[in-house]
């Protein structure tokens, strides 16, 4: 008798009270945050004007079944010169912060999301060990008003990012090479994250969790043999992946992580290389990121420690929104995996809740479940959005749902008659 094929029908279930939600940041989506270093840089203009129309999207997000969401202050808003804090603009957030509880969101607050005062920049930025100090004062400002509807702290958004972009890559706001400013903006954001942690433990013995939420990458070789792409492989992963960790030990009530890129390195000659994804057949997003949903397994299983972990980000770029759909049923599917394998996974964040400024990048990069048009504001709900909502009204991945991975079915016309009666609210 030929072995028994194994069927397995059921939904792929995530723990109970696992959290759904998807991330935004305040410069990326708010608009007109004319006192921040970007303005001056690649200005954001009216971005989403998310500033005015909050209760759209997180009634939107609501609609869609979301039980949390991820999102930032802006540090320029509320301190637009040094010492000079704005009430009204923190009354903002405490009202914006307000209304997302009063929707029964668990919330998660990022205090500092790449972007930074004029002044502060002026001052050197978090080159200028000073900023800690800066930091620290607009974090005892602010968050004694904003700290009862806040449910989890993340304090940094992805140091490494920050440092790479600015310091090696050239591409964001300093615009410097240099190896000094990379030491010394890590050594500050790692000393500004253990201080906010040190004060918000005190403060409020209550005790939510803090974190940071960080970028990390899946590193491979790609000759298995090879020592020197092994090596290159050991030294990346230190760095991008531990070394924040490292030198924060022990001030990390979850691990907040944001999962986007798979590197694969190559030798030439004596120097190992990153892959160059254009020559191979691999599916990228239109960033050019290639998807590698096996990536955030490797990354889960290889940080999994005793504290919960919270995937902060991961998202897609992409103008086919059944490219969305594929993306994330298997990049669930590997999360699911993770925990099945003994992972602390306790929430998704899909990145973004709607489409919004990507850095440097500006408007074209889609990353939304939901669509803007930037000259009407207006939110159109993508399908993919109700794919997740699916995944979300079944806390897992119901099996229909993986039959749609490796194709190029057009998820709109397929599974129409499911999302209109999600959309009905059935
Ligand atoms: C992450 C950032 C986020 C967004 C996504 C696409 O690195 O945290 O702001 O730009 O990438």
């Amino acid at each position: 008798m030929p072995p028994q094929e194994k069927h397995d029908h059921d939904t792929l279930k995530f723990p109970p009270d696992f959290l759904w939600g998807a991330a935004t940041s305040a410069y990326q989506v708010e608009g007109n945050n004319l006192n921040a270093d970007w303005e001056d840089f690649k200005s954001a203009g009216k971005a989403c004007d998310e500033y005015h129309l909050y209760e759209k999207d997180f009634c939107l997000a609501k609609q869609l079944n979301h039980n949390a969401h991820r999102l930032s202050i802006e540090w320029s808003r509320i301190e637009p010169e040094q010492g000079k804090f704005d009430p009204e603009e923190i009354e903002h957030y405490v009202k914006m912060l307000k209304y997302l509880k009063s929707l029964k969101m668990t919330v998660f607050l990022t205090l500092w999301h790449f972007t930074l005062p004029k002044w502060v920049a002026k001052l050197g930025g978090w080159e200028n060990r000073a900023t800690i100090k800066y930091f620290e004062e607009f974090v005892k400002r602010v968050v004694p008003e904003l700290a009862e509807y806040v449910d989890f702290w993340i304090t940094l958004n992805e140091p490494g990012v920050y440092i790479y972009e600015t310091y090696i890559r050239k591409e964001w706001p300093q615009l410097k090479k240099s190896f000094l400013g990379q030491i010394k903006t890590t050594l500050n954001l790692a000393s500004a994250h253990k201080r906010i942690y040190k004060f918000l433990h005190q403060s409020f013995p209550a005790g939510k969790p803090i974190g940071i939420a960080n970028n990390v990458l899946s590193f491979e070789s790609y000759h298995k043999h090879s020592i020197l792409e092994q090596a290159a492989v050991s030294l990346n992963d230190l760095a991008a992946n531990h070394l924040f960790y490292f030198l924060t030990k022990g001030t990390h009530d979850f691990l907040g992580i944001n999962y986007y890129f798979h590197v694969r390195f190559t030798t030439h000659g004596l120097v190992p290389k990153q892959v160059n994804l254009l020559q191979q057949t691999h599916d990228v997003s239109d960033l050019g990121w290639e998807i590698y949903p096996e990536g955030l397994f490797e990354v889960l299983t290889d940080l999994s420690d005793d504290i919960p972990i919270y995937i902060t980000e991961c998202g897609i770029a992409s103008t086919n929104d059944d490219r969305r759909n594929r993306f994330l049923i298997a990049y669930l599917q590997e999360v699911f995996r993770a925990i099945r394998a003994g992972v602390n996974v306790r929430g998704f964040f899909y990145w973004s809740l709607i489409d919004n400024f990507e850095w440097h990048r500006g408007f074209d990069p889609r990353f939304g479940l939901i669509e803007v048009d930037y000259t009407t504001q207006e939110r159109k709900i993508r399908p993919s959005a109700l794919v997740y909502t699916d995944i979300i009204q079944h806390n897992g991945i119901p099996h229909s749902l993986l039959r749609f991975l490796g194709h190029t079915v057009d998820a709109e016309e397929v599974l129409e008659k499911r999302y209109k009666e999600i959309i009905k609210g059935k």
